[in-house]
């Protein structure tokens, strides 16, 4: 089995990602003031929106209908065991009452700190709590105007960054992290986004961008270790070390996240649709099926799955969200031991076609998720399935699946050499979303 991550160079303190890697499905949030214009939570940078027409968004913000614990059932009724909450995104409004800034939820119709209360009612849901924490600001005084600012193309540029110290916004960063990491109890995970310096993920040496130096990501890093060691932290820094995932997006790896060749703890985060903040309009909504595979694909591959919803200005996750968490939930209420404390089957167990395989090493249990259903027979090749498997059910109603150890043409040949287990599955396929046969292993 892989390590269970990369050994930096030079070892740092490492957050605690033994309930991570058993726990596999959380929900990420993203909620602010975009969730007015409901046309993605990059609105301020896409339009180049000024700040005197952004606050518009900020009179308005009134989510009369928030109910945290509605978003903490929809979570954990979907499977979902942890949440990543953006206190704050690049547009740069707070959800929290934070003392060093008036541009929070605080001062808005809403009238009060967002965080707490849905803190609060995750974890009354037993659900582990993670906090996303922008590194751009584009609405902060002292943030130097860059090629990703929404007011890069300003004629005012030069002159606005005449007045601007990037040190003084990197202290206002380092202390709004002192708070989200000192006023809300045990956090879990520390998700920062995200790091854009030139020459780096495609960017020219021209390129105007930010980096560790920007957010003095050293100093971070120390602050964040002190105030919560057993954190789990993203790897969006700009520094070689001292994270703790790394976290691909919107993409599914083809397999196991490595860095410098060693399988590392690796979360992959994906949107319902095709905008991580709600957008009304968007309708490039995934079936339920694909993102069941999709939790699957990526747990069979050792990763865990980060899915996120994108509330609306009302306060309350839409219909298309719902629908597809409650589509999930379905799944998992049956299947949920395939996913949870599973992982990457060992290498002598080969997948079959349209197959993923995940396992689960304490029970010594394999999965085999289905995702097309064959005509009464499923082959699973290899001397490990003939010589280990003793039993196998249908996981949804736990009815028996019966198997014989088949001859392949050239083993017939050999002296009595069974190197296929042949799977008699019925002709009608279960109905559920993605059928799974436990194999159970001696
Ligand atoms: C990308 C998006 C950002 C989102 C993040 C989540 O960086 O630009 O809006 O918060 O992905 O990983």
């Amino acid at each position: 089995m892989p390590s269970k991550h990369a050994e930096s160079s030079s070892p740092r303190p490492r957050g605690d990602t033994s309930w991570f890697v058993n726990d596999r499905f959380g929900m990420f949030i993203h909620w602010g003031l975009y969730a007015l214009p409901a046309r993605h939570e990059w609105i301020k940078h896409h339009e180049q929106i000024p700040d005197a027409d952004y606050d518009k968004y900020f009179k308005h913000f009134d989510p009369d209908m928030y109910n945290p614990d509605l978003w903490a059932a929809a979570a954990s009724n979907a499977g979902m065991k942890y949440f990543v909450i953006t206190t704050k995104h690049h547009e740069g409004f707070c959800l929290w009452d934070s003392k060093l800034t008036d541009y929070k939820a605080t001062n808005t119709p809403a009238g009060r700190d967002l965080l707490r209360p849905m803190v609060d009612a995750f974890r009354r849901r037993n659900m582990r709590v993670g906090l996303y924490h922008s590194l751009i600001d584009w609405h902060h005084p002292d943030f130097v105007i860059d090629d990703m600012h929404s007011m890069r193309n300003s004629p005012d540029r030069k002159k606005l960054n005449a007045k601007r110290v990037q040190a003084r916004y990197a202290e206002y960063l380092h202390g709004q992290v002192r708070e989200i990491l000192s006023q809300y109890g045990k956090i879990d995970i520390l998700w920062f986004d995200f790091s854009y310096p030139a020459g780096k993920s495609g960017r020219g040496a021209n390129w105007i961008g930010k980096g560790r130096e920007d957010w003095k990501s050293e100093a971070l890093l120390k602050l964040v270790r002190e105030l919560q060691p057993q954190v789990i932290l993203d790897d969006r820094l700009d520094l070689p070390d001292g994270w703790d995932i790394k976290t691909p997006e919107q993409f599914q790896p083809r397999e196991w996240v490595k860095v410098d060749g060693k399988p590392v703890v690796w979360e992959a985060c994906q949107t319902f649709s095709g905008s991580w903040g709600y957008h009304r309009d968007e309708e490039s909504w995934k079936s339920v099926d694909m993102l069941v595979q999709m939790l699957i694909d990526t747990v069979s591959k050792g990763g865990n799955l980060l899915l996120n919803v994108g509330p609306t200005g009302r306060g309350e996750f839409d219909r298309r969200a719902l629908e597809r968490l409650d589509g999930m939930g379905e799944w998992m209420r049956r299947h949920a031991r395939s996913i949870y404390g599973c992982t990457q089957a060992p290498a002598e167990f080969k997948a079959p076609q349209d197959c993923r395989l995940t396992f689960n090493p304490a029970k010594k249990r394999l999965y085999v998720h289905l995702f097309a259903w064959p005509f009464q027979a499923l082959h699973l090749d290899g001397k490990a399935f003939v010589e280990r498997v003793e039993y196998a059910q249908l996981l949804n109603d736990a009815s028996e699946i019966r198997f014989r150890k088949s001859l392949t043409p050239q083993a017939r040949r050999g002296p009595d050499r069974h190197d296929t287990l042949t799977l008699t599955l019925p002709v009608k396929k279960p109905g559920v979303t993605v059928p799974v046969i436990e194999l159970f292993l001696k």
